[in-house]
């Protein structure tokens, strides 16, 4: 099968190549001796990638630390189920299916991914491959950080920064939605884009002063560093700084931090599928490209907006 590699961490997504791979052992998956229980086999039509994903341990070594490589990155799917395993629970051959998988295997990038089934949820019929490969990382992200870690209620306050990126749109989105009240914040070039994804309110962190903003009951922090310590002070007694950029230097004096790294959940598809298919979400999806150009696309002249999502099968 065609699949993206990389095998020099040093060398970033610059060192990404288009390379022929083993297509997965399908008779050794159905094997019980294969001891790969629940694993599916994916004929994978679209797949995300998350751009600093190369600087992740998890894209180089395995479970027990050893070298994986070549590894083939990207950890967003939606495809069809093309074989199961024994144990595979809760899908079938020929099933439409969207899921992040796990960091420390192969990845999506590729015409096949073996993927542990609980990993995946179905995707109806009426939404796009595109679109489901495009919600999965930002959707169980923003879902996670706002209502598992965050336990953000109607009519509280909170601050979403990177409001116009990936997880932040999809953080504006849920927190409106919930009925909070959304700040978005990001570069000036990108108030319309957060504002249009339903920021109530934007801090153009280039130009406007962040502690103006005031107290607020939760942060959704995607930048860490000054930043993120900055606004760590803005968090309310009983309040929460939920961070996905790493431990934060500064902690609320009075509220909660979590840091977290996204993890997979059918059920949270669910919820999510639900909303892009009546229309309260929408993806944020800025280039799509073919498995042939997906080393370009990684390799942009100039920043790119949005998710980039490959198309492996047209
Ligand atoms: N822990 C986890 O589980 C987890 C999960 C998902 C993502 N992440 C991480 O979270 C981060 C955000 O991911 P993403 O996919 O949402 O990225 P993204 O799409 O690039 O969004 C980030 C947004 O913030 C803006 N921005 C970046 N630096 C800024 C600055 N100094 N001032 C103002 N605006 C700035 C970006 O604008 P420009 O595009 O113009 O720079 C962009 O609009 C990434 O580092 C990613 O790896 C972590």
């Amino acid at each position: 099968m065609k699949a993206i590699v990389v095998t020099d961490e040093a060398a970033g997504r610059a060192g990404m190549t288009l390379a022929e791979r083993p297509d997965p052992d399908v008779a050794k998956l159905a094997d019980l001796s294969g001891a790969n229980y629940g694993d599916v086999v994916v004929e994978v039509h679209a797949s995300g990638f998350t751009w600093d994903e190369l600087s992740w341990p998890s894209t180089w070594v395995d479970r027990r630390g050893h070298d994986r490589t070549p590894s083939i990155p990207g950890h967003e799917v939606a495809g069809v189920v093309s074989a199961l395993s024994y144990g595979a629970a809760g899908l079938s051959v020929g099933q439409r299916v969207f899921g992040l998988t796990d960091w420390t295997r192969d990845g999506t990038l590729a015409e096949y991914a073996v993927v542990e089934a609980r990993n995946l949820a179905p995707l109806p019929g009426d939404v796009d491959f595109t679109t489901g490969a495009g919600v999965v990382m930002s959707g169980l992200t923003a879902w996670q950080g706002l209502f598992v870690h965050g336990r953000l209620e109607a009519g509280q306050r909170v601050l979403v920064h990177g409001a116009a990126g990936a997880v932040g749109s999809m953080a504006t989105q849920l927190a409106r939605e919930a009925g909070a009240y959304v700040i978005g914040t990001g570069r000036a070039a990108d108030a319309h884009t957060a504002r249009d994804f339903g920021a109530n309110e934007y801090v153009d962190l280039e130009n406007d002063e962040l502690a103006d903003v005031g107290g607020v009951d939760l942060v959704f922090d995607v930048f860490g560093g000054d930043l993120g310590a900055r606004s760590a002070r803005l968090v309310r007694a009983g309040g929460t700084l939920v961070t996905i950029a790493g431990p934060p230097e500064v902690r609320p004096a009075e509220g909660r931090t979590i840091d977290f790294v996204v993890e997979a959940d059918r059920t949270q598809l669910g919820e999510i599928v639900r909303r892009v298919r009546d229309g309260r979400v929408r993806t944020n999806i800025g280039t799509i490209a073919a498995l042939d150009d997906a080393v370009a696309a990684f390799n942009p002249a100039g920043r790119k907006k949005g998710k980039t999502i490959i198309r492996v099968r047209p």
